[in-house]
């Protein structure tokens, strides 16, 4: 199936995680009515679960051939920092076996949502219930998914971290970064988007540029990184 089952509940969030999701109609109402209106009351009724479901999927699928090729039979522990619903993450369990999924998120939708750096780290659109059940229906059945403001986070040994437009795009990556030492060995993969790709190569000995995106507010660049230096 080329679309991902999609209730309305986790589609209300998946366009607030994704906003290139919703059209051009929806887009101006949000910009009219402000984006508060817009997730209580348009998104709760006007948006089509199906819809968002069949285009979520194709911008995960497009995400997953994007980082692939850096993924082998031989990683097994996965972790996602900021996930979202964790589309992607079901598209890499589709396509591999035996792969194990951590998520680490916040459980909470910001009444302020902003877009833009969070210097406070406390803009958050996620709802752990919900990503459960979204991840469950769609085919991931061991689940571990941390609350980062409540939960002990995972000790565990990971071979890839994966955060799409998360960490060090909307906050800093300093807030992980002795937990990212902690659960990395020397070729764990890290995964992320970032507006300031240069100060990477102080912190990394493998840096390598996926992806530039030039025609962006933000010109984040997509990263691969390895071997924490310091
Ligand atoms: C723009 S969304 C991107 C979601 C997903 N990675 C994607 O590409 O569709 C950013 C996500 O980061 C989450 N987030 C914000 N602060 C976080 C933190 N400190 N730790 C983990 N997740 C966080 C938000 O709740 C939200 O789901």
């Amino acid at each position: 199936m080329n679309r991902f089952l999609t209730q309305r509940k986790i589609a209300r969030l998946i366009v607030l995680q994704r906003i290139e999701i919703i059209g051009p109609i929806l887009k101006k109402i949000r910009k009219t009515l402000g984006r508060r209106i817009f997730t209580n009351i348009v998104s709760k009724f006007f948006i089509n679960p199906k819809t968002i479901g069949k285009k979520y999927y194709e911008i995960m699928q497009n995400e997953f051939n994007l980082i692939k090729e850096f993924i082998s039979e031989k990683d097994i522990f996965f972790l996602s920092i900021g996930s979202g619903a964790g589309g992607l993450e079901l598209i890499i369990n589709n396509n591999f076996e035996n792969k194990k999924f951590y998520f680490i998120e916040k459980n909470y939708v910001s009444k302020k949502v902003i877009y833009n750096w969070d210097s406070k780290n406390l803009e958050a659109y996620n709802n752990l219930e919900l990503q459960k059940n979204f991840l469950k229906e769609n085919g991931i059945k061991e689940i571990n998914i941390f609350d980062c403001d409540n939960d002990k986070l995972p000790n565990v040994k990971f071979d890839v971290i994966i955060s799409l437009f998360s960490l060090d795009y909307h906050y800093d990556f300093y807030i992980y970064k002795d937990y990212l030492k902690k659960v990395c060995k020397d070729n764990t993969k890290i995964i992320f988007d970032t507006i300031r790709a240069d100060h990477f190569n102080k912190i990394f000995k493998n840096v390598v540029v996926l992806k530039e995106y030039n025609n962006t507010v933000h010109k984040s660049k997509r990263l691969l990184c390895s071997n924490f230096l310091i």
